[in-house]
């Protein structure tokens, strides 16, 4: 039997990729506590995420990547939000999330490697930052050996289950 090749592509998700990634987002919260949402996924319209999603693509301080197999599958998004404001317009807020069946395989590695990349150009972007929940090892882990500091503890920032989790706020400096 031929071996199948698997090429894990990385690239900027563009409005035709809005249905993928909203099953993506149900598929993902169902298997995972620390994303902001459950099996729920993003609530969010094909027609709205579409929409989003072309407006993303003119937006020089937000970005969201995708990871594929073989540009099919959806594994992986990493994405930076921000806003127009002139005082804050420089600080980005990172997500990110891969199917679980691939994490451990360097993905979220590489898609923060091309967040930092695509930030470093961006020549607006001089911090990223994120909220963890402060159980998620594997995620802390992956932002500090990609650099990022933890800045502090945050009490309450999660509610799973009529429990209270603690976040901890990292960042990493664009100079
Ligand atoms: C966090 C997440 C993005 C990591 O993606 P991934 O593709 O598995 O990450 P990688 O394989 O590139 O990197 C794993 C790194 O995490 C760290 N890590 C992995 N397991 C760990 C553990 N048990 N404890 C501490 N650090 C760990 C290591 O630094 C590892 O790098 P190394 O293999 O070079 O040592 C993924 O697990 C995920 O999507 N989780 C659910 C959603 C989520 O938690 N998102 C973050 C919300 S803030």
């Amino acid at each position: 039997m031929e071996n199948e090749k698997i090429e894990v592509m990385i690239r900027e998700a563009i409005p035709a990729d809005a249905k993928d990634i909203l099953a993506f987002s149900k598929k993902t919260g169902a298997e995972t506590d620390y994303l902001t949402y459950g099996p729920e996924g993003l609530e969010l319209s094909e027609a709205f995420e579409e929409m989003y999603l072309e407006g993303l693509m003119e937006k020089e301080n937000e970005i969201m990547l995708v990871a594929t197999i073989n540009n099919e599958e959806l594994i992986g998004i990493a994405s930076v939000g921000s806003n127009d404001k002139l005082k804050t317009q420089h600080v980005g807020e990172v997500g990110i999330t891969v199917a679980e069946e691939f994490w451990g395989f360097g993905i979220g590695t590489v898609l923060l490697e091309e967040i930092e990349l695509w930030a470093r150009e961006s020549g607006i972007i001089r911090r990223l930052e994120l909220t963890v929940h402060a159980d998620n090892e594997r995620a802390i882990g992956l932002y500090e050996k990609m650099g990022y500091q933890q800045e502090g503890r945050m009490a309450r920032v999660m509610m799973i289950d009529g429990e209270f989790y603690d976040g901890v706020m990292m960042s990493l400096l664009i100079d």
